[in-house]
């Protein structure tokens, strides 16, 4: 339809349309479309809430709960599709539904405003997604589990700095990966609770002489608070930024894991084989497997933590209350829902299927290096030497091993004991890979014990609801 010949939407005060270009402008349609079905479920709930409180009548009230159903079947056929000349989403159903069922869908609108009515029904979105993610997050944990207690024996080199530190069980890496997503998990949790309070009934800005009753409706739909403040209730966007804050920190730990799977994946490192399920070729060298799921993770977490940035930014000038700079909030909130739902699932199904860990060569990798020299230093600390002077005289003896291209275990025990004499035969034992890994035994370290232990509490985690 020609925007030029939109429907009249607001009162007679203005006698011309809006100019097309400015109507296309103004007009969130082809974005907060997205919200249609919680628009509909707000609108009967307050359809209800006024029939409730005598504001209506009963049969204006079933009028318009039954006409806005009408409206949610005909969007799910695909009957109903409004364009730009129906401005918003609001717009659009409110307009359809005075089509439908006549001069009584006129009566909706009564003790309400768009603004309390955006900020509504962004809130039942978000509730929703924030449950779907959640669930991701579940099944994201319990493939880093399954994985997990497959290789509570398979050693992999730790780093710090990127460079060799202390060898470790490759389950206590992934574990590190389920703490993160826990955190995420029990975040979006608490962010819930303040997506879970009702605007409804704020009005424009100050409220309404209907004598409404806005805990009627929140309790329809199921909020478990009601704002206190009108202005707060239609000009607060906290909830928005919470929500695109704990999204960007899922990001942060989805695009680290991908930085290592990247890293594993290449021939310095040779950790892991990507599946072809998981990778891509290339257009022009044949031999070439490219970790482009890993890579478009890593990438796409920069667009949500723009989008935080830019949600501060809407929100830090704004006089109380609505302003239309509050329409801008949409496109980032849900195009950080869109992205982080996806990299979740694209990550889940990499760690389910796309990738395998190469046993032999992790364990032959932590057999190559110095990385149990703080357990020499350790094994004499044990034996009453002080351990700085210990962790001294150890670094002398990579020196001069890495001069003879030997490593600690090719050490004689006369070369051992040349250079400290409680070294003794158990020395070779004390510094063997497994062995390494198996005696930091301490509560959270990568003993294969202790991985044991908190592989069942993760599993224990998984159960809990809140
Ligand atoms: N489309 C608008 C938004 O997303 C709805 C609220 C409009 N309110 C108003 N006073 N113009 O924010």
């Amino acid at each position: 339809m020609n925007p030029s010949a939109q429907p009249q939407t607001w009162s007679q005060r203005f006698e011309t349309a809006l100019h097309p270009a400015i109507a296309q402008f103004n007009a969130s349609i082809s974005f907060d479309i997205e919200l249609i079905e919680y628009d509909i479920t707000g609108s009967q709930a307050h359809a209800k809430m006024l029939a409730h409180t005598n504001i209506i009548s009963s049969e204006e009230g079933e009028a318009l709960v039954s006409g806005l159903e009408q409206i949610r079947q005909d969007y799910r056929k695909g009957l109903f599709k409004p364009g730009i000349d129906a401005e918003d989403v609001h717009f659009a159903v409110e307009h359809r539904l005075t089509e439908l069922i006549g001069d009584t869908g006129k009566k909706l609108h009564t003790a309400r405003s768009r603004n309390d009515q955006v900020g509504t029904d962004t809130r039942l979105y978000l509730r929703d997604q924030i449950n779907q993610i959640r669930s991701q997050l579940r099944a994201f944990q319990t493939v880093l589990l399954t994985l997990a207690e497959q290789h509570v024996e398979t050693l992999i080199p730790g780093y710090t700095h990127l460079q060799r530190a202390q060898p470790l069980s490759l389950a206590h890496h992934l574990l590190a990966y389920v703490e993160m997503t826990q955190r995420d998990w029990e975040r979006l949790g608490d962010v819930y609770r303040r997506v879970d309070i009702s605007p409804l009934g704020s009005g424009a800005l100050a409220g309404t002489t209907f004598p409404i009753d806005r805990h009627y409706a929140a309790d329809l739909l199921g909020f478990s608070q009601v704002y206190a403040n009108s202005l707060d209730g239609v000009s607060d966007r906290d909830f928005a930024i919470e929500f695109v804050a704990a999204a960007s920190l899922i990001l942060v730990h989805l695009s680290r894991l991908s930085e290592e799977v990247i890293l594993w994946a290449s021939e310095e490192f040779r950790f892991v084989t990507l599946k072809d399920s998981c990778a891509t070729g290339s257009s022009i060298m044949p031999q070439k497997k490219n970790p482009d799921v890993p890579e478009l993770v890593r990438g796409k977490a920069g667009r949500v933590f723009g989008h935080l940035q830019a949600l501060l930014v809407l929100m830090k000038g704004l006089p109380l209350a609505y302003n239309k700079d509050l329409q801008e909030d949409k496109e980032a909130l849900f195009d950080s829902v869109k992205t982080v739902r996806a990299c979740l699932e694209a990550m889940t199904i990499l760690m389910q299927e796309g990738l395998e860990f190469r046993t032999d060569r992790l364990n032959q990798a932590v057999t190559e290096d110095f990385s149990n020299a703080t357990d020499v230093a350790d094994y004499l600390a044990a034996k009453g030497v002080p351990f700085r002077e210990a962790y001294n005289m150890v670094g002398k003896v990579v020196k001069t091993s890495l001069v003879s291209g030997k490593l600690l275990k090719d050490l004689t025990l006369e070369e051992w004991q040349a250079i400290h004499p409680a070294f003794e035969p158990d020395i070779y034992e004390a510094i063997a890979p497994r062995q390494v890994v198996a005696a930091r035994n301490s509560y959270g370290g990568t003993g294969f014990a202790q991985v044991q232990q908190a592989l069942s509490a993760a599993k224990e985690r998984l159960s809990q609801v809140n």
